[in-house]
Protein backbone atom coordinates (compact mmCIF):
# COMPACT_ATOMS: atom_id res chain seq x y z
CA UNK A 1 0.00 0.00 0.00
CA UNK A 2 1.21 3.28 -0.91
CA UNK A 3 2.48 6.01 2.01
CA UNK A 4 -0.84 8.68 1.94
CA UNK A 5 1.20 10.45 4.84
CA UNK A 6 3.26 12.33 2.60
CA UNK A 7 2.19 15.54 0.31
CA UNK A 8 3.72 16.23 -2.89
CA UNK A 9 4.81 19.94 -3.11
CA UNK A 10 4.08 21.28 -6.62
CA UNK A 11 6.11 24.82 -5.93
CA UNK A 12 3.18 26.41 -7.72
CA UNK A 13 0.64 28.28 -5.76
CA UNK A 14 -2.52 26.87 -6.20
CA UNK A 15 -6.49 28.12 -6.50
CA UNK A 16 -9.98 27.22 -7.47
CA UNK A 17 -10.72 28.13 -10.99
CA UNK A 18 -13.76 30.54 -11.46
CA UNK A 19 -16.14 27.35 -12.01
CA UNK A 20 -14.77 25.68 -9.05
CA UNK A 21 -14.70 29.21 -7.38
CA UNK A 22 -18.31 29.64 -8.30
CA UNK A 23 -19.25 26.18 -6.41
CA UNK A 24 -17.23 26.88 -3.27
CA UNK A 25 -18.83 29.62 -2.41
CA UNK A 26 -22.95 27.94 -3.40
CA UNK A 27 -22.14 25.32 -1.37
CA UNK A 28 -20.07 26.87 1.40
CA UNK A 29 -24.12 28.47 2.25
CA UNK A 30 -25.92 25.02 2.49
CA UNK A 31 -23.32 23.72 5.01
CA UNK A 32 -23.86 24.11 8.79
CA UNK A 33 -19.96 25.36 9.29
CA UNK A 34 -17.34 26.27 6.89
CA UNK A 35 -15.27 23.00 8.59
CA UNK A 36 -18.32 20.88 6.74
CA UNK A 37 -16.64 21.91 3.55
CA UNK A 38 -12.97 20.33 3.53
CA UNK A 39 -14.45 17.17 1.95
CA UNK A 40 -16.59 19.22 -1.05
CA UNK A 41 -13.43 21.29 -1.35
CA UNK A 42 -11.35 18.45 -1.94
CA UNK A 43 -13.06 17.27 -4.10
CA UNK A 44 -13.45 20.58 -5.98
CA UNK A 45 -9.75 20.22 -6.33
CA UNK A 46 -9.48 16.95 -7.56
CA UNK A 47 -12.04 17.96 -10.06
CA UNK A 48 -9.92 20.47 -10.95
CA UNK A 49 -6.59 18.64 -11.09
CA UNK A 50 -7.04 15.70 -10.87
CA UNK A 51 -5.19 15.14 -7.48
CA UNK A 52 -4.88 16.98 -4.27
CA UNK A 53 -1.01 19.08 -3.76
CA UNK A 54 0.29 20.60 -0.57
CA UNK A 55 -0.78 23.73 -1.76
CA UNK A 56 -4.00 22.74 -2.25
CA UNK A 57 -3.85 21.71 0.91
CA UNK A 58 -2.92 25.06 2.49
CA UNK A 59 -5.28 26.52 -0.11
CA UNK A 60 -7.94 24.94 1.31
CA UNK A 61 -8.01 25.75 4.83
CA UNK A 62 -7.32 29.09 4.04
CA UNK A 63 -9.99 29.25 2.60
CA UNK A 64 -12.19 27.99 4.91
CA UNK A 65 -10.38 29.19 7.65
CA UNK A 66 -9.37 26.25 9.56
CA UNK A 67 -6.01 24.07 9.95
CA UNK A 68 -4.20 22.93 7.42
CA UNK A 69 -3.46 19.93 9.55
CA UNK A 70 -7.21 19.37 9.23
CA UNK A 71 -7.66 19.46 5.73
CA UNK A 72 -4.47 17.33 5.62
CA UNK A 73 -6.16 14.49 7.62
CA UNK A 74 -9.28 14.49 5.75
CA UNK A 75 -7.40 14.15 2.56
CA UNK A 76 -4.87 11.50 3.70
CA UNK A 77 -7.69 9.73 5.77
CA UNK A 78 -10.05 9.13 2.19
CA UNK A 79 -8.83 7.12 -0.16
CA UNK A 80 -10.50 8.49 -2.67
CA UNK A 81 -8.39 11.63 -2.72
CA UNK A 82 -5.56 10.90 -4.88
CA UNK A 83 -2.23 12.65 -3.05
CA UNK A 84 -0.29 12.20 -6.39
CA UNK A 85 -0.82 13.06 -10.07
CA UNK A 86 -2.79 10.14 -11.57
CA UNK A 87 -3.39 9.43 -15.47
CA UNK A 88 -5.49 11.45 -17.69
CA UNK A 89 -8.21 9.18 -16.97
CA UNK A 90 -7.95 6.73 -13.79
CA UNK A 91 -9.43 3.43 -13.51
CA UNK A 92 -10.43 1.97 -10.36
CA UNK A 93 -11.49 -1.61 -9.86
CA UNK A 94 -13.78 -2.82 -7.13
CA UNK A 95 -12.00 -6.04 -5.08
CA UNK A 96 -14.52 -6.25 -2.76
CA UNK A 97 -16.12 -9.65 -2.34
CA UNK A 98 -18.94 -9.68 -4.88
CA UNK A 99 -16.37 -7.98 -7.50
CA UNK A 100 -13.94 -10.42 -6.57
CA UNK A 101 -16.19 -13.26 -6.82
CA UNK A 102 -17.75 -11.79 -10.33
CA UNK A 103 -14.07 -12.21 -11.76
CA UNK A 104 -13.01 -8.66 -11.25
CA UNK A 105 -9.10 -10.29 -12.20
CA UNK A 106 -9.89 -10.52 -15.54
CA UNK A 107 -10.71 -7.10 -16.03
CA UNK A 108 -7.40 -6.51 -14.04
CA UNK A 109 -5.39 -8.53 -15.79
CA UNK A 110 -6.93 -7.67 -19.17
CA UNK A 111 -5.65 -3.95 -18.38
CA UNK A 112 -2.58 -5.37 -17.44
CA UNK A 113 -1.98 -6.76 -21.08
CA UNK A 114 -3.78 -4.32 -22.83
CA UNK A 115 -2.63 -0.75 -21.57
CA UNK A 116 0.30 -2.08 -19.69
CA UNK A 117 -0.59 -0.56 -15.61
CA UNK A 118 -0.90 -2.73 -12.95
CA UNK A 119 -2.72 -1.68 -9.37
CA UNK A 120 -0.77 1.59 -8.11
CA UNK A 121 0.78 2.35 -11.80
CA UNK A 122 0.57 5.20 -14.32
CA UNK A 123 1.43 4.08 -18.11
CA UNK A 124 4.20 5.34 -19.18
CA UNK A 125 2.38 8.47 -21.29
CA UNK A 126 -0.01 9.42 -18.56
CA UNK A 127 -3.32 8.52 -19.76
CA UNK A 128 -4.11 5.82 -17.54
CA UNK A 129 -4.13 5.21 -14.17
CA UNK A 130 -4.92 1.61 -12.53
CA UNK A 131 -6.09 1.48 -8.67
CA UNK A 132 -7.92 -1.56 -6.81
CA UNK A 133 -10.40 -0.27 -4.49
CA UNK A 134 -12.88 -1.17 -1.74
CA UNK A 135 -16.35 -1.89 -2.14
CA UNK A 136 -17.80 0.95 -4.46
CA UNK A 137 -21.52 0.28 -3.26
CA UNK A 138 -22.80 -1.27 -6.10
CA UNK A 139 -22.42 -4.74 -5.32
CA UNK A 140 -25.47 -6.20 -7.13
CA UNK A 141 -24.33 -5.30 -10.32
CA UNK A 142 -20.57 -6.56 -9.51
CA UNK A 143 -18.04 -6.62 -10.74
CA UNK A 144 -17.77 -2.17 -10.86
CA UNK A 145 -15.40 -0.18 -12.26
CA UNK A 146 -15.05 3.37 -12.16
CA UNK A 147 -13.43 5.75 -14.69
CA UNK A 148 -12.71 9.23 -13.57
CA UNK A 149 -15.24 8.86 -11.13
CA UNK A 150 -17.88 7.49 -13.65
CA UNK A 151 -19.88 4.13 -12.68
CA UNK A 152 -19.68 1.23 -15.13
CA UNK A 153 -21.26 -1.75 -14.00
CA UNK A 154 -21.78 -5.53 -14.52
CA UNK A 155 -18.41 -5.23 -16.35
CA UNK A 156 -16.02 -7.73 -18.00
CA UNK A 157 -13.36 -8.05 -20.48
CA UNK A 158 -15.21 -7.31 -23.63
CA UNK A 159 -17.11 -4.10 -22.11
CA UNK A 160 -13.92 -3.38 -20.68
CA UNK A 161 -12.60 -3.47 -24.43
CA UNK A 162 -15.37 -1.30 -25.32
CA UNK A 163 -15.11 1.09 -22.50
CA UNK A 164 -10.98 2.20 -23.28
CA UNK A 165 -12.07 2.44 -26.97
CA UNK A 166 -14.47 4.86 -26.37
CA UNK A 167 -12.20 6.74 -24.67
CA UNK A 168 -10.50 9.83 -26.12
S1 LIG B 1 -18.18 -5.52 -3.79
FE1 LIG B 1 -17.73 -4.39 -5.56
S2 LIG B 1 -19.18 -2.81 -5.52
FE2 LIG B 1 -19.46 -3.82 -3.62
Amino acid sequence: MSDRSQLIETGKPFKFDAERDAEFERLVKRYPTRESMILPALWLTQEQEGWVSAEAIAYIADRIGTYAAKVFEAATFYTMYHLKPMGQYHICVCRTLSCWLREKQNIIDFLAEEIGVRPGEISDDGRFSLEEVECLGHCGTAPVVQVNGEFHEEMNVEKMKTLLAGLE
